[in-house]
């Protein structure tokens, strides 16, 4: 029995598990495509595609394959014809015709209580913070409005096909409880952290006289490495965090370096502006973080539209990821994201949906928002990058990769069945398809959450609803 070739298992960074063995297997048949896969493969399944940094990578494509899961783990991945004569005779085989399965899709960057203000019209990114995400989150002061929250935005993941994704609580400790909580019992495989903000920010939703890092050491204690789930200090940006949170947030990522960071760098020219004006001693926006210890592989930074080539390099040298938000770019009108730069440098990039200022949980309407931030900078993203990003690459920014974002031997079996006949038009377009990164664009461009046919979760099918109960 072959194993899929590719990336051999590499060391994750932060002590991840595999679950348990129970010996229930399953088959999952249809068109199997994958992306990222190393180029150390000759095989016909391997093409190859380049990002826009003129990188190779492979992807698999298998027209009629199977993946044969054991315990909720890939264990292989094989031609329908090779496949059926080593498959156990009792082992369930669903069968997808003309389906595509795929990797879940990975969100390195959003926010759950943010799902009631997509959509709130007429600001920039400051005043849209002031005016209708603030007033939303102080709202989750009140348990169960956050666990209803929690709830819809879990079910809305699941339906939209986000396996994993980096999640924003609110400054209630309250509302990061009731995020795991939901998440433990959907079996996602979640990042999370209640934000951390003390200055600058309404009475409602400042952190008090210890910034925050008591509520934050509970809930790591209750939640990291729990399950799937795993724990992302949240300094919410620069301007929100006095310098002692700064440097207490420093402090225990130096102590716990499994953990997660998160935040939002350089997303708009004011915001730019403000933090000069509060850290006028630092070189740049970056330096404020740098300096506080909080860089490194596994943090990743939201939107980093206003870099300079110099904080780049810092980035790449320090493995700080980015969370490319487009949609978000798009809607609070911040910027254009510059991916190519991104890329040369060296820094590691996912795609993201930054709900609510990005404008939707779906990654195929987020990559067709990343396609066009990168028109309007002259940057061609291919389709089968897209698809990378919001996959692998996605996993590979959250340090995730040996572990989940490719349909891989010994990967946790998070996947989905795309349709891409699930409208009239989507249909009509992709029957005309001229190739398999024709038909790629189709479904970027024409697909949304219907197109989502099936997701699995550790080799076991989600019920949407059943995350609703
Ligand atoms: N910067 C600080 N907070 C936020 C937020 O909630 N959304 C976005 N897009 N940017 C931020
Ligand atoms: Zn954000």
């Amino acid at each position: 029995m072959t194993a899929l070739p590719g990336q051999a298992p590499q060391k994750s960074i932060r002590g991840l598990t595999p679950s348990a063995a129970n010996g229930q297997t399953l088959a999952l048949r249809g068109a199997i495509l994958s992306f990222g896969h190393r180029l150390d493969s000759d095989s016909p399944q391997f093409q190859t595609f380049t990002d826009l940094a003129g990188h190779r990578s492979g992807l698999l494509f298998i027209p009629d394959g199977i993946v044969y899961i054991v315990d909720g783990l890939i264990a292989w991945v094989l031609p329908a014809d090779e496949a059926v004569a080593q498959l156990p005779v009792d082992c369930p085989v669903h069968r997808y015709q003309d389906r595509l399965i795929m990797p879940g899709f990975v969100d390195t960057h959003t926010h759950f209580p943010q799902l009631e203000v997509i959509g709130r019209m007429g600001h920039t990114l400051l005043d849209w913070l002031e005016n209708y995400t603030f007033p939303a989150e102080a709202r989750f002061s009140d348990l169960s409005h956050a666990q209803r929250a929690a709830q819809v935005f879990l079910q809305e993941l699941s339906r939209h096909g986000v396996t994993t994704a980096s999640v924003f609580a609110t400054v209630h400790p309250e509302s990061a409880d009731a995020f795991f909580k939901i998440a433990q019992a959907s079996r996602l495989r979640m990042i999370c952290g209640k934000v951390l903000m003390d200055t600058n920010c309404p009475k409602n939703l400042c952190d008090g006289s210890d910034h925050g890092m008591a509520q934050t050491e509970s809930l790591i204690s209750r939640w990291h490495g729990r399950d799937r789930l795993r724990y992302s200090l949240t300094p919410r940006f620069a301007p929100t965090s006095s310098p002692e949170q700064m440097r207490a947030v420093g402090a225990l990522l130096q102590d716990h370096p499994g953990l997660h960071l998160q935040s939002h760098l350089a997303e708009t020219r004011q915001e730019l502006d403000w933090v000069a004006r509060l850290y006028p001693h630092h070189p740049s926006y970056l330096d404020v973080y740098q300096h506080f210890g909080h860089l490194g592989r596994g943090t990743i930074m939201g939107h980093c539209i206003y870099l300079s080539d110099g904080d780049r390099r810092v980035m790449a040298d320090t493995q700080t990821a980015i969370a490319f938000c487009p949609s978000s770019n798009l809607f609070l009108g911040s910027g254009l994201f510059d991916l190519q730069s991104a890329l040369q440098a060296g820094i590691s990039v996912g795609l993201a949906s930054d709900v609510g200022g990005g404008t939707s949980p779906s990654m195929l309407k987020t990559m067709l928002d990343a396609y066009k931030v990168l028109k309007l900078r002259d940057q061609t993203l291919s389709p089968e990058y897209a698809f990378y990003l919001a996959t692998l690459g996605g996993a590979r920014a959250l340090g995730l990769e040996s572990v989940i974002g490719s349909l891989e031997a010994g990967k946790e079996a998070d996947l989905i069945v795309v349709n891409p006949e699930a409208t009239p038009l989507l249909a009509h377009r992709a029957a005309a398809s001229e190739s398999l990164s024709d038909l790629l664009s189709a479904l970027i461009t024409l697909g949304d959450e219907r197109c989502i046919e099936a997701c699995y979760i550790q080799g076991q099918p989600v019920m949407a609803q059943a995350l609703g109960t």
